[in-house]
């Protein structure tokens, strides 16, 4: 097994340099990905108390590898907070965060005896969160799918990123899909990859087939950055691919909210039998009915190099094989 351990990966506890993004709740995601060398990460913001118990027990019983959970930091009400504690009190060891000041969360994160690591989009914010006590830096560029929090590409930002606090560890995020990427974003200095997109197309994933048959088609031009999925977190820039939502709004003029096409359509339901709306923030997954293919699909524009669902296993190996092997081709050139 090829391992291509780095720095990062040594403060991490971790073999291979790959962390999983926070695109999954489902346990076989995470400690699959821990299992297999790399870092899988539990998207917490959205799970209540009792799920977020259920979750992080059913990730310990399949791995005693490190994982981590990740918060949005603007949508952190008292619940959301309630739900950070538990995590830090059960020993989850690395903490990531997100959109938002990070400062006031590093001490709590630090007590707990956990690293803090959060994600920026420049090289000032970087040193901003390196003086408020951040261990790590996820640098994202604004090719990632889901929510994007700056405007610079991820070859101009990580090698920024890794000057201005080089005593930090830099992880570098946005459009990372292969071992090409892998490879070209170690040599930019990060310490490791955050790739989420390939891992939304895992098989442990489980996408409903709606929305995996579309990410399977894509090209690397069928993506749409905007606000438009905005029900449930306003105002926030993210992208997503390219359906029938995002076209008749782009037909209708880009109008504002109130008086884009066919607001206020309920266009599926969770398995709870709650409604979504259209423009809503919620990703389509399992068991969810309804037009789910008109629903926010989110995806990076490394979505067009991905072809196949394979376990997350496979993923990290070939990730980490094939970087390895080009990094000893040109090393060797
Ligand atoms: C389906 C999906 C959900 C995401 N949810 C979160 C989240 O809850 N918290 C977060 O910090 N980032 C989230 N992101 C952004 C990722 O952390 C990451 O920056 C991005 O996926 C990296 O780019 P890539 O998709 O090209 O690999 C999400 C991304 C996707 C695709």
């Amino acid at each position: 097994m090829t391992d291509l351990t780095t720095p990062t990966c040594e403060l991490l506890g971790i073999k291979r340099p790959i962390v999983q993004a926070p695109v999954s709740t489902t346990p076989d995601v995470i400690a699959g990905v821990s299992n297999a060398g790399g870092l899988g990460v539990l998207q917490a913001t959205w799970l209540n108390n009792d799920s977020t118990s259920d979750i992080v027990a059913a990730i310990q019983r399949r791995t005693n590898r490190p994982f981590a959970a990740n918060y949005v930091i603007s949508l952190m009400d008292d619940d959301v907070n309630d739900n950070f504690d538990y995590v830090l009190e059960v020993g989850v060891p690395v903490i990531s965060t997100f959109w938002g000041d990070p400062a006031p969360l590093v001490p709590r994160i630090h007590d707990a005896g956990a690293l803090a690591m959060h994600t920026v989009a420049s090289a000032e914010e970087a040193r901003r969160a390196v003086d408020a006590g951040v261990d790590i830096v996820v640098a994202q560029g604004v090719e990632a799918g889901g929510h994007v929090w700056g405007e610079v590409s991820t070859l101009v930002l990580v090698p920024a990123v890794v000057d201005a606090v080089p005593d930090a560890h830099v992880i570098a995020a946005g459009g990372i899909a292969d071992g090409r990427g892998l490879a070209a974003v170690l040599a930019l200095g990060a310490g490791a990859a955050w790739v989420g997109t390939r891992f939304v197309m895992s098989k442990e994933n489980k996408l409903p087939a709606d929305y995996s048959e579309r990410m399977l088609a894509a090209k690397e031009t069928d993506t749409f950055y905007s606000t438009l999925f905005d029900i449930g977190w306003p105002d926030a820039p993210h992208r997503v691919l390219v359906n029938e939502t995002v076209e008749a709004w782009v037909e209708a003029g880009r109008p504002p909210p109130g008086e884009r096409p066919n607001e206020g359509d309920v266009i599926a339901h969770h398995p709870t039998g709650e409604p979504i709306l259209r423009y809503s923030t919620d990703d389509p997954y399992d068991g969810m009915t309804g037009d789910l293919a008109a629903m926010c699909l989110y995806a990076g524009q490394g979505i067009g190099l991905i072809k196949d669902e394979k376990p997350v296993a496979d993923i990290v190996d070939e990730m980490v094989s094939d970087a390895a092997a080009i990094i000893s081709r040109i090393g060797n050139s």
